[in-house]
């Protein structure tokens, strides 16, 4: 079956520093949750179980995956450590090739929420700076949109062709994404209301793996790190 896996950045030095935005990099525990990440996708997300009809027997082989990350650097250099190199792979019909298991690719729809001027702020500046602004958001975070920036709703929109993506891609997919986007992302697959999806808990280094079913997904979460 056809399974998604959705994880935010490892944390960034903006997540350190309680700022939101920006394209900060990671930082050491950031990159300690990017090596997780690889050996997670290569022993997990990589593999998949396969029964010898003669025999019975049980064995493991690699699969193709599609790995989508944002256009932010935090994004990009949590995949460093995923294998990028070619595998040679045989088909099921005797035919065999070379292929690059988890090609990374960077998609602009992935990329966070944008905070417009409040892009680099802490929640307490926003508090301070733009009083009204941040009352506003409290009392409706889905369609509360920031000063030349994006709301819940606007990112809804721009995420509706990626999602569509992901309903007719056959492999799995792995995504490396932000707190909002994913909580969009997790609403949309988990059929919740739209006004739910901006409360979603997405924390740090987890991996929220979801495989559809008639009705919704089955959700099951890893923990890769405390
Ligand atoms: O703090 C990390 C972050 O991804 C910010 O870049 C983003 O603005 C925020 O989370 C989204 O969460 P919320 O909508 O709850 O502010």
């Amino acid at each position: 079956t056809r399974t998604f896996y959705l994880t935010r950045h490892g944390q960034s030095e903006y997540n350190l520093l309680g700022k939101i935005g920006g394209d900060s990099g990671l930082t050491p525990a950031g990159k300690e949750y990017a090596r997780r990440l690889a050996d997670f996708a290569r022993d997990h997300i990589g593999v998949r179980k396969v029964v010898d009809p003669n025999t019975g027997e049980e064995s493991e082989v690699q699969q193709p995956c599609r790995l989508w990350t944002s256009t932010l650097r935090r994004t990009k250099e949590t995949t460093q450590f995923i294998d990028h190199s070619k595998f040679k792979y045989k088909w099921d019909n005797g035919d065999t090739g070379e292929w690059v298991q988890f090609r990374p690719m960077a998609r602009r729809n992935l990329d966070e929420l944008y905070a417009g001027v409040c892009d680099g702020m802490t929640y307490k500046d926003i508090e301070q700076v733009y009083p009204e602004e941040f009352n506003r958001r409290q009392e409706d975070k889905l369609t509360y949109r920031y000063p030349r920036g994006e709301s819940y709703m606007d990112v809804t929109l721009r995420l509706e062709p990626l999602a569509q993506e992901m309903e007719r891609t056959r492999e799995p997919v792995l995504i490396v994404g932000h707190q909002g986007i994913l909580r969009i992302l997790y609403a949309y697959f988990m059929g919740l209301d739209r006004k739910e999806a901006p409360y979603v808990s997405i924390p740090l280094n987890n991996v929220i793996e979801l495989t559809p079913h008639a009705y919704g997904c089955h959700e099951k979460r890893y923990c890769l790190m405390r």
